[in-house]
């Protein structure tokens, strides 16, 4: 793909959670950027499991797809130049290994990369309750340049439904790479005037 769009990077793993990648994605159709995203085979596994869609359904919604094993893809690269990375659903194995600096997968690689180049690199983990295994490696990524952004939305926006929930992740991953969005009412927005009762 040869576009002026800003790209960003997102990685799909084996946490519970795959609604929030389809927000994402769905709300990054609608904006001037260009998505490459990577999907994991325990994403695979999950998306399966609690979606009634598959990931080629998913696949579709993003500018670029690459396969997870193929660990010399452009993203692999610091010279492939990105706004950075998202990993959402991040899996606690995922979180684990970029902590540890192992790039075994194209997604593992990619956040690798993203962090020695000092670009944004957002994780998303989703585990309840954590072990201490993964608090350190929360602790490990944070300090390597991560940003840890837990799948935990927040209620003072006044959900209504669970799109609301999703739209709060989503904002705020968005908020993190500076993608101006609507996607979720802001704290101390006025309610927009048909919500009003
Ligand atoms: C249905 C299902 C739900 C899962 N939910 C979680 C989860 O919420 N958080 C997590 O860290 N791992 C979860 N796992 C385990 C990961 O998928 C597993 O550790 C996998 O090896 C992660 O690999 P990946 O990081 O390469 O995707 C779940 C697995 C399945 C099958």
């Amino acid at each position: 793909m040869n576009s002026s769009k800003p790209r960003l990077v997102i990685g799909m793993t084996g946490a519970s959670g795959a609604p929030y990648t389809i927000d994402l994605l769905e709300t990054l159709k609608d904006l001037p950027i260009e998505t490459h995203l990577v999907i994991s085979d325990g994403a695979k596994r999950v998306i399966a499991a609690e979606m009634n869609q598959s990931s080629k359904d998913l696949e579709r919604l993003a500018s670029v797809v690459y396969d997870d094993r193929d660990v010399g893809a452009s993203i692999a690269s610091g010279s492939f130049i990105t706004l950075g990375m998202v990993i959402v659903p991040c899996s606690s194995s995922t979180l684990a290994k970029i902590a540890h600096g192992i790039g075994d997968t194209l997604t593992t690689r990619a956040a690798h990369v993203h962090l020695k180049e000092r670009r944004n690199l957002v994780l998303v983990p989703r585990e309840a309750p954590y072990s201490r295994p993964m608090l350190e490696a929360m602790l490990k990524a944070f300090d390597a340049g991560a940003r840890i952004l837990p799948a935990s939305p927040g209620f003072y926006h006044a959900p209504q439904e669970i799109a609301d929930l999703l739209g709060f992740v989503t904002a705020r991953i968005l908020d993190q790479f500076g993608i101006a969005n609507t996607r979720a009412r802001r704290w101390k927005d006025k309610p927009a005037l048909e919500d009003a009762d």
